[in-house]
């Protein structure tokens, strides 16, 4: 469905009733990213996926696209389907948008779950390459940058025995604009750090990992985790970065059960 939201046009999914849950997708994918979750979740809660700007069948304005008016695009969206308090389940970028958000809006955070993500900036050397990935996507388009990601989203275990999971990364990220993923890439480049929000958490906080992830390692995820208060740490064993998609019933079954607590 599209909605108008901070004047561009947002496409989006609301399923299911009870607990509002949002899940915000990685980067350079879309919302459907969360369909394995979507599937078997909303018949339990009350599931939100959205394309950020930029991806999927949302509109792609000229960037760079922060972490702020992504988190402020979520908010806007939130209000618009009456919900003033949600779970926020952010994988990645979606962990940055996620933490973005949690900054600015604390009071419409219910609960949050840190997928594969960090909360630290980047370094010099990351900004240099992704100002490069940037230029390479306008440049050359979608289809190397799939080239470029794929080994680096995907453990060892996906890549090596489960095709269709990367058939499926694949035709994602090729399906979105070179302008979004540029968009994208230069605002994450931006982004600020968001280490000295964690010990002011009051909010339950699950993090999830793949044991495969390369890009933000268990020790990535464990240094989230002692950064906040009561936060607890799962770690998807042969999954990499994608773990939601990698291992969809572990992801679940973590996911499912924060959620009941938060409730029982
Ligand atoms: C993602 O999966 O969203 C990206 O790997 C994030 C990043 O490049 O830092």
């Amino acid at each position: 469905m599209l909605i108008n939201v901070n004047g561009i046009s947002i496409d989006y999914r609301d399923q299911g009733a009870g607990v509002p849950v949002i899940f915000i997708h990685a980067f350079p994918l879309n919302q459907t990213m969360w369909d394995d979750q979507l599937a078997v979740l909303h018949n339990r809660c009350r599931i939100i996926t959205l394309d950020l700007r930029g991806f999927g069948q949302s509109d792609a304005p000229q960037g760079p696209y922060l972490m702020d008016q992504m988190a402020a695009d979520v908010r806007v969206l939130m209000s618009a389907l009456g919900i003033d308090r949600a779970v926020l389940v952010g994988l990645s970028m979606g962990g940055y948008v996620s933490l973005a958000f949690s900054r600015n809006y604390p009071d419409s955070v219910h609960a949050l779950v840190l997928a594969d993500t960090r909360a630290s900036a980047d370094t010099h050397e990351s900004r240099i390459r992704r100002l490069k990935s940037a230029e390479r996507a306008e440049r050359e388009g979608a289809r190397v940058i799939a080239e470029d990601m794929i080994p680096l989203l995907l453990g060892r275990t996906t890549l090596e025995s489960r095709p269709s999971v990367v058939a499926r990364v694949r035709a994602m990220i090729e399906s979105n604009s070179p302008l979004g993923i540029a968009g994208a890439q230069r605002a994450m480049a931006e982004r600020r750090d968001s280490t000295y929000i964690l010990p002011g958490i009051d909010f339950p906080v699950m993090i999830v990992v793949g044991s495969e992830d390369t890009l933000t390692p268990v020790t990535e995820a464990e240094s989230l985790r002692s950064g906040i208060r009561g936060a607890r740490l799962r770690v998807i064993e042969g999954a990499g970065h994608l773990s939601n998609m990698e291992r969809p019933e572990e992801f679940n079954s973590a996911l499912l059960e924060f959620i009941e607590q938060l409730t029982s």
